[in-house]
């Protein structure tokens, strides 16, 4: 894993972009992987503000609330319009979210992963990691052989993203999520993490074991991972003190 240190969340940021920006150059079609949460919110920004064409671009998002309507602020496919796809010339028939409001879920599961097949391998995931290790929404326990499921979200999670809404019983307690498997089929992954709330994960990500109790810990057997942190969410870490 290729660590690269910032010392703060837009440092953190600017780094990302670049990252990005320097991948989408280089690639004729790019299959991007989009991440939701507050952490990419600055990412989504400079791309934004440094004008980034993704004329050519397709993208899959990680995961989505079941049970919002895409029209609910809080679904994850309203994030990304309002953060990114609104203010950039991307093509919507290019844009997957997976549609928790599907009647058939696991049909939906199943369609997600074939689109992601049909349009070959995500050439750069963008990934956060919850407090608790999740990625995606992929909680403690989840197969390392999983593909796009249906999850029952963690307590922990829940607490985490009821920031975003009015009351914790508005919290979704399900998501549909790409799986383990899925994400570390992924060319590249970048992985994203700032500030004292992720501190004890990073230290476990970093140092503890790698197994499904903490599923970011599997991200230490992709070849091509690059975690851009920050000197808070380092705090945790022995090696760095
Ligand atoms: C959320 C999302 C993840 C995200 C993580 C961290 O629950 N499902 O994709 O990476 O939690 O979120 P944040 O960046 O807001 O800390």
């Amino acid at each position: 894993m290729n660590i690269i240190k910032v010392m703060d969340y837009a440092e953190m940021s600017d780094y990302a972009c670049d990252f990005l920006m320097n991948k989408m150059e280089n690639l004729q079609k790019p299959v991007l992987g989009l991440a939701t949460g507050s952490t990419p919110e600055g990412l989504y920004h400079r791309l934004i503000e440094k004008k980034v064409s993704f004329r050519n671009v397709v993208t899959f998002n990680l995961d989505e609330y079941v049970g919002l309507d895409r029209k609910n602020p809080n679904s994850y496919y309203y994030y990304m319009n309002d953060k990114l796809f609104n203010h950039v010339d991307i093509e919507m028939d290019k844009v997957h979210v997976p549609n928790g409001s599907a009647t058939n879920l696991e049909k939906e599961c199943h369609d997600y992963e074939e689109a992601i097949r049909e349009a070959g391998q995500i050439d750069v995931q963008v990934l956060g990691i919850g407090v608790n290790g999740h990625i995606g929404f992929n909680e403690p326990g989840t197969a390392f052989t999983s593909r796009t499921h249906i999850v029952e979200l963690d307590v922990s999670t829940r607490q985490a993203n009821s920031r975003f809404f009015d009351s914790m019983e508005e919290v979704p307690t399900k998501a549909i999520t790409m799986g383990i498997d899925s994400i570390m089929d992924s060319k590249e992954i970048l992985l994203l993490i700032s500030g004292h709330s992720k501190a004890h994960a990073v230290a476990r990500l970093l140092e503890g074991e790698i197994n499904e109790d903490f599923p970011a810990s599997v991200l230490r057997r992709h070849k091509n991972v690059t975690i851009v942190v920050d000197e808070a969410a380092m705090s945790e870490v022995k090696e760095n003190k």
